[in-house]
């Protein structure tokens, strides 16, 4: 099958296409005929080795880490998928390298697959597990947002800031959120109630007394000085200091568990209507294709998910 891999950590001149062998399954795996894959931060900061420490991957190693597709192969303990279903994931990231989602087919373990709602194209369903299950899973598990909160939302133009939005708003929250100008009018029309330029205010300037903060861009310290006392702070893209920790606010990261059972769920809210899927872009799985798609996520200001069509 044709995958997309690097041979080492490098710039975008690394990505390749290779030939691989059709992933083997475990018995408790589902092979899934790959039609869109996205790109995620994550993607690109593993091309360039900040990942080493956590994943002692084989090169070479193909990298993606969201699928829509159909089934065309079932492990011999399946038991609530079958062939011909139509899926989208969140796979596991496995160590052989091998496994990654910008290829013509990927093994998803069963837990972590939930039914596509017909009511998506496939590269809309491609969009969704990595960020939008790390938007659900800090809004209601860890930040349990509810009706009537103040709630801000760090970085709400990109790919998870726009389902935490959307997620928020859905659970009755007051929704404040930061982006570049040009991103204002757009949140708004998804919801936001308050929308920051952080490139010409400091929020401490216009919100205080805040229940909740989603850090997704790594200004912990901007998000504290706003959140009310036992306020509580998540961030996907830092590390709080022993200081930010000690603070009289909860303030933790969270690094996203993929579920199949919470992407149904998400996947119902967007059949309700309650979330909408944002793409900023789609590109072919070809080297060209997604080396376009890796600059477009580096150099960050992709409005929503950047996808990768694969059939
Ligand atoms: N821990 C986890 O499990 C986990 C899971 C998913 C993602 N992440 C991390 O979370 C971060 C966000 O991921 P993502 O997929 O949402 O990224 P993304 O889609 O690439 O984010 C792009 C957006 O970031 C906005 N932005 C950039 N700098 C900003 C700033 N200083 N303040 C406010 N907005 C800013 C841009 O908005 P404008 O164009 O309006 O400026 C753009 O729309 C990444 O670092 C990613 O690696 C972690």
């Amino acid at each position: 099958m044709k995958a997309i891999a690097i041979r080492e950590y490098g710039d975008i001149d690394n990505l390749k296409e290779i030939e691989l062998k059709i992933p083997e399954l475990a018995e408790d795996e589902v092979l899934v005929e790959n039609y869109a894959t996205s790109i995620n931060p994550i993607d690109w900061k593993a091309r360039l080795g900040y990942l080493k420490g956590m994943y002692p991957w084989k090169f070479p190693v193909v990298l993606g880490w969201d699928t829509a597709g159909i089934i065309t192969q079932v492990g011999a303990k399946v038991a609530d998928f079958k062939v011909g279903d139509k899926i989208f994931a969140r796979p596991d990231i496995y160590i052989d390298g091998k496994k990654g989602t910008y290829a013509q087919y990927v093994a998803v373990k069963e837990d972590k697959l939930a039914l596509k709602p017909d009511e998506i194209t496939f590269e809309a369903a491609a969009a969704v597990p990595l960020a939008g299950l790390t938007a659900l899973q800090v809004i209601v598990d860890r930040l349990k947002v509810k009706k009537g909160d103040k709630v801000l939302i760090q970085g709400g133009a990109g790919g998870v800031g726009l389902f935490a939005i959307q997620i928020a708003k859905h659970l009755g929250a007051y929704v404040a959120t930061t982006a570049s100008k040009k991103n204002h009018e757009f949140l708004k029309s998804l919801g936001a109630d308050e929308v920051i330029d952080y490139h010409e205010t400091k929020i401490d300037a216009v919100l205080n007394n805040y229940d909740a903060v989603f850090d997704t861009v790594n200004a912990i310290d901007d998000g504290l000085a706003i959140l009310k006392e036992n306020g509580r702070l998540v961030t996907i893209a830092g590390n709080p200091s022993e200081e930010q920790k000690a603070s009289s606010k909860e303030v933790s990261s969270w690094w996203l568990q993929p579920n199949g059972k919470q992407l149904g769920k998400l996947g119902n809210l967007i059949v309700a209507g309650e979330v909408k899927v944002i793409i900023d872009s789609v590109y072919s799985l070809t080297a060209e294709g997604v080396r376009a798609a890796h600059k477009k996520s580096q150099e960050g200001h992709a409005r929503g998910k950047i996808v990768i069509k694969v059939k």
